[in-house]
């Protein structure tokens, strides 16, 4: 599908520089879904000339949008000073945070195992196209200036590790919490990530935004340790997120190499402080879309009950007899409309079935999701029961319990954090094996075709052809990660 420039939603872009523009703005206003349908486009990897023009003219409006005030320091020679000190005060936030906890206060992002599990769904459109902003830079890899960046995007890929390439690792963690699918996510949800494609395919004509973009979105942020802690502590993986705690650090990670990208890259012989202006444009897309704080935020668990349930309406209208009924209306009726799930919610709970604020056992309805006995069983996914567990609770959720567990013995206030689950598995001797690196004899089409190509190349296209299968549609499958250590080990020889 062709989307024309004037098309183009993004609630950032409210603030355009022109009248034409902002009139355009205003008749973009009903056009949700259009981000997220360019974001699929790119992030499967359909890169024609109309599609990279379409991201080219995204990034343009995200520029205007992002306005000019920066914490970036006026000259870019200060640059290590300035990250050396946004890593203190985040180390200096952090301590706060935890002296803050150690004496009792509540979590400060997570709410309840559901309000976490929602978070990482709504981020997941950024996730899942983890480190593409620097792929454009990829085939110039022997242009020196760059060893920073190349390597830095090699290290997004986990240098051709599954178990360390970051889009891999998040994609288990959908899977294993049953977060996907992702189709209904808005399109405020897609602009980060679509920044971070458009950057992608647009190397090129954005070379100083790519590299601004990398010097923002790799400095350590608050969020991510908080993010980390609380995700732990509820019993969820927050690997994802304290890798890249690690790989970002100030001494010699993405955050100082981001630094030193920016250093090396500057003009000798073109226009320094034009190229240092659009560096500074491009570290502020880094804040483009739906931040963190925005999307925990934006958490309504009652909201998100009614959307998964009329979700499942479609499917469940035809699927109940005429004996099943709820305030003398048959079920199959109720689930007719969408738009009706309020409306049955409420005549679920005046009619008993379900019971706010007291324990799930008590409401006939959770009975028929889940248990041995369960007419329901399979239905929904465990992130959905979690939900709608976790609203039926309504305060008592705050204790971060799973759905599946049965309610925690009096006096057992704490339940293990995600630390020693894994402490404990691996005790017993239950542990997920550790990913094998190398994965060459994994059936898979495109690993197959890419290890006959190989051989028949001469050097240069066999580069190109390991390059192609490192792009962020790709990178991920078996063939991007033979790619990326074939690409790695050359490179580095
Ligand atoms: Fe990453």
């Amino acid at each position: 599908m062709y989307i024309a420039e004037h098309e183009w939603s993004a609630p950032r872009t409210a603030i355009l520089p022109t009248d034409a523009e902002a009139g355009r703005n205003l008749s973009r206003s009903a056009g949700e879904g259009r981000i997220r349908a360019l974001y699929r486009r790119l992030a499967e990897g359909d890169w024609d000339d109309a599609g990279r023009a379409e991201a080219a003219q995204f990034l343009r409006e995200q520029l205007a949008a992002a306005g000019t005030p920066d914490a970036l320091p006026e000259s870019p020679q200060d640059l290590t000073a300035w990250m050396q000190a946004n890593a203190q005060a985040v180390a200096a936030n952090y301590s706060i945070y935890l002296e803050q906890r150690a004496g009792g206060a509540p979590r400060r992002y997570f709410g309840n195992r559901a309000h976490a599990l929602h978070f990482l769904r709504s981020v997941a459109p950024t996730k899942l196209v983890d480190g593409a902003w620097l792929y454009g830079l990829l085939p110039h890899w022997r242009n020196g200036r760059f060893d920073d960046l190349v390597r830095t995007y090699v290290e997004e890929l986990g240098e051709g590790a599954a178990d360390k390439n970051h889009v891999l690792l998040y994609r288990k963690l959908l899977v294993r919490y049953g977060l996907d699918p992702l189709d209904d996510l808005s399109d405020e949800l897609h602009v980060q990530g679509l920044v971070q494609l458009a950057l992608a395919c647009n190397a090129e004509d954005f070379l100083p935004e790519v590299i601004g973009f990398n010097l923002g979105y790799e400095q350590l942020p608050l969020h991510l340790l908080i993010s980390a802690y609380e995700l732990n502590e509820l019993g969820l993986d927050p690997y994802y997120f304290t890798l890249h705690v690690t790989v970002d650090n100030c001494d010699s990670g993405h955050a100082m190499r981001a630094c030193k990208a920016v250093l090396e890259t500057l003009p000798r012989i073109g226009d320094a402080s034009d190229y240092w202006r659009r560096i500074r444009a491009g570290a502020r897309l880094a804040d483009a879309g739906a931040g963190t704080g925005a999307v925990i935020a934006g958490f309504d668990i009652e909201a998100e009950v009614v959307r998964i349930l009329a979700n499942k309406s479609g499917a469940g209208r035809g699927a109940h007899s005429d004996y099943c009924q709820v305030a003398g209306r048959k079920v199959n009726d109720w689930l007719s409309q969408p738009q009706q799930v309020p409306a049955f919610l409420a005549a679920l709970q005046q009619a008993g079935w379900i019971k706010l604020g007291a324990p799930v056992e008590q409401s006939r309805f959770w009975g028929l999701l889940q248990g041995e006995r369960a007419e329901m069983f399979g239905v929904f996914s465990s992130y959905e029961l979690q939900v709608i567990h976790d609203w039926i609770r309504g305060d008592a959720a705050s204790d971060g319990q799973p759905f599946a567990e049965h309610e925690a013995p009096a006096g057992r206030s704490r339940r293990p954090t995600f630390r020693a689950q894994a402490k404990l598995a691996a005790a017993r001797g239950q542990a997920a094996p550790v990913a094998a690196g190398d994965d060459a004899g994994m059936l898979d089409p495109d690993l197959q075709a890419l290890c006959e190509q190989l051989p028949r190349l001469a050097d240069e296209r066999q580069m190109q052809l390991l390059v192609q299968a490192m792009s962020p549609a790709q990178h991920w499958t078996p063939a991007g990660l033979h790619a990326t250590r074939l690409f790695w080990e050359r490179v580095r020889s």
